[in-house]
């Protein structure tokens, strides 16, 4: 029953970390230059930005409690050893980092009404879009290097 839970919980870590780093790849990869294309209206790049944005968040909430499942499972097991401890710390500063960046962006998103805030708001928003997808791989390999240790161990 422990084992159908915890598959059930590594599941769901696993489909909202790819529908985050997938979905900001997407969005940096092909979304963004496309929106740029001549005769695109604004409003399709900011309802894109705000769809995207809560898709983000459900992820993010996501991988925050599942997260902690995982690391109480993992650290009541003997085969996590100082190592793992020091890879998994880095694993979850880089993740805050990345809920970070998205709370900013979400605070300084849409809601504000000046042109000019607006304007910085985008390219911030767009800047941090970067950010995410970057620590994401990172934070990915981590999650595999976090399971080879542990393997490793067993
Ligand atoms: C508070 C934040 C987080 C915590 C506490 C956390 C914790 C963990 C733990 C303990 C594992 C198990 C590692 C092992 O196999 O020993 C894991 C796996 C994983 N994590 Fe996270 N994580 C967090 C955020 C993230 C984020 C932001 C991403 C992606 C961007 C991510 C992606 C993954 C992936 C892909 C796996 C492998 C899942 C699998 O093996 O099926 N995690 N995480």
């Amino acid at each position: 029953m422990a084992d159908v839970f915890l598959l059930i919980v590594r599941w769901a870590h696993a489909i909202a970390a790819v529908a985050w780093v997938g979905g900001g790849i997407f969005y940096w990869v092909v979304l963004r230059p496309a929106l740029r294309t001549e005769g695109v209206p604004p409003a399709v790049a900011r309802v894109a930005g705000a769809e995207f944005g809560g898709l983000v968040a459900l992820a993010a909430w996501t991988l925050v409690v599942t997260g902690f499942v995982l690391v109480f499972a993992r650290l009541s097991e003997p085969a996590a050893d100082v190592p793992y401890g020091a890879v998994l710390a880095l694993k979850i500063a880089l993740s805050v980092w990345m809920f970070l960046l998205v709370s900013g962006r979400r605070r300084g998103g849409p809601a504000d009404g000046r042109p000019r805030g607006r304007l910085r708001a985008a390219a911030n928003a767009l800047g941090s879009v970067n950010t995410t997808v970057v620590l994401g791989v990172v934070v990915f390999g981590l999650s595999d290097v976090l399971r080879l240790l542990f393997e490793r161990n067993l």
